[in-house]
């Protein structure tokens, strides 16, 4: 214990004479390294979603998130130096985009369609295939992707740290020169504060149905509601959304109840997500549930991007569920392998209800914008 403390002592000694070597290349001197603490209760609404579990050793700071917000739009981080994440995560988009799939580096097209991007803290599994645990490991895929940004870390490290504002930034937010871990950790940063919380529908729920119109009530019930067919319509008189798009986030996030399923797309999967993760035939065409906040700005829709508007969406879950598809969720075969078959009243309720979680405020946050275009 104490050899440890001596050999942590020698550590932190070296440390801090590294710091004031004048010609040490990692260490600037004297350090401007003084970085405001910025208190998670001020970027998460607890009273709505609840306090994230949030990473130990990468608490918030102001310099920080603006490091992580500039490394994001920042082109510099793809090999050319022509794409940024904000290419193909754009914030009026609610930081997907409107298009099947996305153009990465030398016009090479992604395999599936652009994640939106909000409320990330509250994830526990990233990318639609869930292969990604941790946001600061999930960033360095699309920087390495010969399709996204074909950017190599050392060579990304170099140019870091010859550009002015990241030397400056850098030391601000972590004492550090440019770096690619403490990078990871400012887009960490950044993407955590990405908070989606002021559309009406976080303002009605739980309980305020009041506030609905009628057709939006409606469609409240829909989407809350259990299936169940009526004796002498034969009509749904539910659709179930809400088992893996419930609760205040619209979102499952537990990948065991429903945040991991298939929705019934595919009998044959040409893309096999989850599955092709874990290798385990139980999980073919399983995807990560999305958020539905947002929704309407979102499109067009599913992992492959496969519907372009949310009436298709719709018509999905009513009429054309694959009830023969060999994974389908449980939760959907216990509909009893019967399609919905909603009539046009219902699915425009249903609709008019998803339209109440767009949520503008976030779309036009100045907070989450691109620094570099004032
Ligand atoms: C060329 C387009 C492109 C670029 C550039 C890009 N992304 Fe993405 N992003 C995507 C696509 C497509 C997906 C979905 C991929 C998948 O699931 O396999 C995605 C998924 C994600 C996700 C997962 C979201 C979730 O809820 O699971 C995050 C986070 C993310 N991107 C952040 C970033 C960051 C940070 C950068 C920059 C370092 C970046 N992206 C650059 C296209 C892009
Ligand atoms: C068993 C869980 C489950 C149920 C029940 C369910 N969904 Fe989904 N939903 C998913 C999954 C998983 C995806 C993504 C599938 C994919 O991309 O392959 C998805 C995707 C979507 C999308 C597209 C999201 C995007 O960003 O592309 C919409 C919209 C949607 N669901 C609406 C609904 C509605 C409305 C209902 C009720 C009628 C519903 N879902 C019921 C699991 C479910």
């Amino acid at each position: 214990m104490k050899q440890g403390l001596i050999i942590l002592g020698v550590l932190i000694l070296g440390l801090s004479s590294c710091r004031k070597d004048p010609e040490d290349p990692l260490h600037k001197t004297p350090s401007s390294y003084k970085p405001t603490l910025v208190d998670p209760a001020t970027i998460f609404p607890v009273g709505k979603f609840g306090m994230p579990q949030l990473p130990s050793d990468n608490p918030f700071t102001e310099e920080g998130i603006y490091l992580g917000r500039m490394l994001f739009y920042d082109p510099i981080l793809s090999f050319d130096s022509s794409i940024s994440c904000g290419s193909c995560h754009k914030q009026e988009y609610a930081f997907a985009e409107p298009k099947k799939f996305s153009t990465g580096i030398f016009g090479l097209q992604t395999g599936r369609n652009s994640s939106s991007l909000y409320n990330l803290a509250y994830s526990r599994k990233f990318f639609w295939d869930a292969r990604q645990s941790t946001l600061r490991e999930q960033v360095f895929e699309p920087i390495q992707a010969h399709n996204e940004m074909a950017m190599t870390l050392p060579f990304l490290a170099k140019r870091l740290a010859r550009t002015d504002r990241y030397i400056e930034y850098f030391d601000k937010a972590f004492g550090s020169n440019p770096n690619v871990f403490d990078m990871s950790k400012a887009l960490e940063q950044f993407l955590m504060t990405l908070v989606s919380k002021d559309s009406r529908f976080n303002g009605f729920f739980p309980g305020k149905f009041s506030l609905l119109s009628d057709t939006e009530k409606r469609g409240a019930l829909l989407f809350n509601g259990l299936v169940d067919f009526d004796m002498v319509t034969g009509l749904a008189t539910g659709t179930d959304c809400f088992h893996c798009h419930g609760g205040a986030l619209a979102q499952q996030n537990n990948p065991d109840m429903g945040g991991i399923a298939n929705n019934g797309l595919d009998g044959n999967f040409t893309d096999k997500g989850y599955g092709a993760i874990t290798g385990n035939p139980a999980d073919r065409g399983l995807f990560k549930t999305p958020s539905l906040l947002n929704i309407a700005v979102t499109g067009p829709y599913m992992h492959d991007g496969r519907f372009a508007t949310l009436d298709e969406v719709i018509d999905h879950y009513s009429d054309n569920v694959n009830y023969l598809s060999p994974t389908i969720s449980p939760m959907m075969a216990a509909h009893g392998n019967k399609q919905l078959k909603l009539t046009p009243q219902q699915k425009a309720d249903l609709k008019a209800f998803l339209l109440t979680m767009t949520d503008s405020a976030f779309l036009t946050n100045p907070a989450y914008s691109n620094p570099f275009k004032k």
